[in-house]
């Protein structure tokens, strides 16, 4: 044989899991696998999976399934494929996945990704790792990572796990208790990325405002602080953060919209229902009226910041009265983008064995209704921009020739097609002032202006 092994990555779920697949795909690549864009003639297929909502885990399962048929036709021709599942799915379901899919070699938990190269060594029954110690995580990933041209718009990850136990939510259990990352670890990944080529940095966390690392010189940091110092790196032009817990949004960081200009105007602050009562079933530890302070506060100090939310519905005892009252507070907060979802009871977590489970049929009628006014707000968010001049990162070539899609500050998605004789190529990790000329539910259409006007709504 002699050949470079490949391996398979698939990712579902959470811009962590984006993340986590980048440090899974260093940890193979330093172990000798060359990543492929399709299982079928890998050696390795990693699922790196999603808990958070029950189908996403089925759909791990029917991946299994179908993984299994490639598997049995390979084998004919001699080749034995090895799977390895990771992620949150992984995490929860440890080696009961080995006996519910007999074709998975090694389940290996969100923390602990460095020991897959001994993992895929070791007989199926020991090859589980679901070991608790985020330290350890970053500290055997940094090093592979320091090779690697960075896309224009890149992830990192500076918190990890929840505290804060919503009842619907299975992360403080698959994630884990809150853990920060040292100051000094972050700037350092920080100054890493953006030398080989980021510009767009987005700080992930699952309760990412939460953050409290060691700070450099003692003390602890806040995410605030840590935000001036980044935005002091040559070469990031933009950062963002998510996902934020209203709880934690204090003053130092809503102020910092204001101050820090690299600080994007858009931010994904969840507030997942709009009832009072529901948000207290829910251990949100806020009301509704908290949330419109911070709104308030938030468009005091940067006038024009767009927001995103995520929106459950269908908690148990979800009322009528309290999904009018989702319905309300997002026509009067007016969000640019939303996730929202049925509300999916996880095993283990409080709001699994509470009174009230709602039926099925209620719930996608109320998700129609919310996701019919989500998509109307979106769209009219989307048409305010028309006409505007908007700084867009290009990341990427479109279909087209001469197209160019890029970012806007609000993450619109600009498709751009370049004046003639210009390549795409040329302005991939580029800022360009653009004209918003178009608009539809989820992009818009732009011109580059030849004069560099810098004017930011
Ligand atoms: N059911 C439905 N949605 C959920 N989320 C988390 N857990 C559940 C659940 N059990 C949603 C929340 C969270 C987002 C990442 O997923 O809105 O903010
Ligand atoms: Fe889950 Fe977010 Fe609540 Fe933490 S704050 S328990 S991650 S929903």
């Amino acid at each position: 044989m002699g050949d470079t092994r490949k391996a398979f990555i698939k990712t579902y779920g959470c811009q962590m899991n984006v993340y986590d697949s980048q440090r899974i795909a260093d940890v193979l690549s330093s172990d000798g696998y060359a990543l492929v864009d399709t299982p079928e003639d890998a050696d390795l297929t990693v699922l790196n999976t999603c808990h958070i909502r029950e189908k996403a885990a089925e759909k791990v399962y029917s991946e299994l399934g179908r993984l299994r048929v490639m598997q049995d036709k390979q084998a004919q021709s001699g080749k034995a494929m090895k799977i390895a599942v990771a992620g949150c799915v992984a995490q929860a379901e440890g080696d009961e996945m080995l006996r519910r899919a007999k074709n998975v070699d090694v389940v290996v938990g969100p923390q602990a990704y460095q020991e897959l190269p001994d993992l895929l060594q070791k007989p199926k029954q020991q090859a589980v790792s679901q070991s608790f110690a985020p330290e350890d995580k970053f500290a055997a990933l940094k090093s592979a990572a320091l090779y690697r041209p960075s896309p224009p718009t890149a992830f990192l990850t500076i918190q990890e796990g929840c505290d804060k136990f919503c009842t619907f939510c299975v992360v403080p259990y698959t994630r884990g208790g809150e853990f920060s990352r040292p100051e000094a670890d972050i700037l350092n990944e920080a100054r890493s990325l953006a030398s080989r080529g980021a510009r767009d940095v987005t700080l992930l966390g699952q309760n990412v405002n939460a953050y409290h690392g060691e700070k450099i010189g003692g003390g602890t940091q806040s995410l605030a602080g840590l935000l001036y110092e980044l935005a002091d790196i040559d070469g990031i032009e933009r950062l963002r953060y998510t996902t934020s817990h209203p709880r934690d949004m204090d003053d130092g960081l809503i102020n910092a919209h204001g101050t820090i200009p690299q600080l994007m105007p858009y931010l994904h602050l969840p507030v997942q229902s709009g009832s009072d009562a529901v948000l207290k079933r829910m251990n949100r530890r806020h009301g509704r009226d908290l949330y419109f302070d911070l709104v308030d506060k938030l468009r005091a100090a940067r006038p024009g910041i767009a927001l995103s939310s995520d929106l459950i519905v269908g908690f148990p005892g979800e009322s009528d009265a309290d999904f009018a009252d989702t319905m309300d507070l997002v026509r009067r907060v007016k969000y640019a983008q939303c996730y929202s979802f049925k509300y999916s009871p996880r095993a283990g977590t409080p709001g699994a064995d509470m009174e009230g489970q709602v039926p099925e049929e209620l719930k996608t009628e109320r998700l129609a209704e919310l996701q019919a006014l989500l998509n109307e707000q979106q769209s009219a968010f989307n048409a305010g921009a028309c006409g505007q001049v908007m700084p867009v990162l290009f990341e990427r070539s479109g279909k087209y020739e001469a197209q160019i899609i890029g970012r806007s500050p609000y993450m619109q998605a600009v498709h751009v097609t370049l004046p003639a004789g210009a390549e795409p190529i040329d302005f991939l990790g580029e800022i360009h002032d653009c004209e918003i000329v178009q608009s539809g539910p989820n992009s818009l259409a732009g011109q580059l202006l030849t004069e560099d006007v810098k004017t930011l709504a």
